[in-house]
């Protein structure tokens, strides 16, 4: 029992569907065979852990949740709580008894830019020297208040092997079309990570960041089992992506807004197309981006022999063919083509051989075939996808949020390949260093697999593209 009754309990949105067995309904459901007064005491204390928490100072942490921060061996446990708290992890191999070993960690206050100004004291602690593969179970919190236990399992070292994600995007506090069967996914242990590209709770500034508090206790069935990893949208812009910053613990020493890291055959590089479009917060940082951007891919490029796979992940797409005004939709979007024709992303993408590149914004799942500035380079007629000439580009971001779907255009455009409107997410399985594999979940269709494709790459020549 790793607290799903309390999580689905406050979250108040679809996820109340789920099989779970709530708490406070089983009370109900006992209450005549008991003595009433025991029932009212009974369901007092419930609805006090329930929805007395968020708002009375508590030191019992919330929104658990992992990422990865790079390094073989280590997962980090990222928590909240309403009054400063010592920061421990108690994690051990056993799924019962004793927690024998110890991680310490800090905590930093936050607080939010709405008007009431409230205060969250988020606790990041980095555990290491973890056993690949290897299941743990932990708590994290303090002698003033301990969260439930949750398990993960350490992330595998190396290369050779298969690291299985689901990739979404736009998933929001209210109308989480994805998030029920991402959670049964997530309990069958179906995936090593999970990647979000951007765009949470809609908003998590909103409500004095209630909304963003409930997005992440909402999440956390998933997110405190497997490395959440993240980076940001349009949606998380309030107050120069305070709540995204403080919230997230991912890599590096960017606060989340760009960094890379290593998993299994791939080299994976998240980074925010939001510099482009926020400029208020900073026109540097479009350049600061790019250069990282560009140092990190010839690194990646050195490395490619061992690490085949190049794989980024930004909000707002280069293409699309959505019916909306978004800069996808523009023949020289900013992220393709940069500002001022300096910074696009696509040559830089192309020059470097990235295999693939993953986005999220437009509200629907959409596949590209290989494709560099409006050309379509299919490996071959019948095998589009094996040797492709040009980087593949999915947009998947219907994982479900209030704005709900995104229609698109009634032609399709030459360079699309497959379009679907429908909530989903994708899944990802890296196989090795020459195949990957990508599916599309619908969640209008009951989780039925509405696109399968294998990208294929033989190692030889993999630095660039010809
Ligand atoms: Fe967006």
């Amino acid at each position: 029992a790793d607290g799903t009754g309390r999580t689905g309990a406050e979250s108040g949105t679809d996820s109340r569907t789920d099989s779970t067995p709530f708490l406070p309904l089983s009370v109900h459901h006992h209450r005549p065979t008991m003595h009433p007064l025991s029932g009212w005491c009974l369901l007092l204390l419930f609805s006090m852990g329930v929805q007395g928490a968020p708002e009375t100072p508590s030191a019992i942490p919330e929104h658990v949740h992992l990422s990865y921060p790079g390094e073989p061996g280590s997962m980090t446990v990222t928590w909240t709580t309403w009054v400063p708290a010592r920061s421990e992890v108690q994690f051990g191999m056993q799924l019962s008894g004793p927690l024998p070993l110890r991680a310490q960690g800090t905590h930093t206050p936050f607080v939010d830019g709405g008007v009431q100004r409230r205060k969250l004291y988020i606790h990041r602690v980095t555990l290491r020297k973890l056993l690949p593969g290897v299941q743990y179970v932990y708590r994290c919190g303090s002698a003033q208040g301990w969260s439930h236990r949750f398990r993960f399992k350490a992330l595998k070292k190396g290369v050779h092997w298969s690291p299985r994600l689901a990739v979404f995007g736009d998933m929001g506090a209210d109308n989480a079309k994805a998030l029920p069967r991402l959670r049964r996914d997530t309990q069958q242990g179906m995936y090593d990570a999970i990647l979000h590209v951007g765009d949470f709770a809609y908003n998590m500034d909103q409500d004095n960041a209630r909304v963003g508090d409930r997005f992440m206790q909402l999440i956390e069935p998933v997110a405190a089992s497997l490395p959440y990893m993240t980076c940001p949208g349009n949606h998380e812009q309030r107050y120069n992506f305070s709540n995204y910053k403080a919230r997230f613990s991912m890599p590096g020493d960017n606060e989340g807004l760009w960094y890379s890291w290593d998993l299994g055959p791939a080299h994976i590089i998240s980074f925010s197309t939001e510099v482009y479009f926020f400029l208020q917060y900073g026109r540097h940082l479009v350049q600061k981006q790019f250069r990282w951007l560009e140092n990190d891919l010839q690194k990646a490029n050195k490395n490619r022999a061992a690490r085949p796979w190049i794989i980024t992940m930004g909000h707002r797409p280069m293409y699309c063919s959505n019916a909306d005004l978004d800069d996808c939709t523009m023949y020289e979007s900013k992220v393709r083509r940069g500002l001022r024709g300096k910074y696009g992303l696509e040559d830089l993408f192309y020059k470097h051989g990235v295999d693939l590149e993953l986005w999220a914004h437009e509200h629907s799942y959409e596949r590209l075939w290989p494709i560099y500035n409006y050309e379509v380079f299919n490996g071959s007629l019948h095998q589009p996808y094996t040797r492709p000439r040009g980087p593949v580009h999915i947009i998947t971001g219907s994982a479900g949020c209030e704005e709900r779907l995104t229609p698109f255009v009634i032609k399709p455009r030459p360079w699309s390949a497959v379009r679907v409107k429908e909530y989903g997410y994708t899944r990802m399985h890296i196989l090795n260093g020459t195949h990957l594999h990508i599916q599309q979940v619908s969640d209008d269709q009951d989780g039925k697999i509405v696109d399968d494709f294998w990208l294929v790459r033989p190692l030889h020549g993999r630095m660039m593209y010809h």
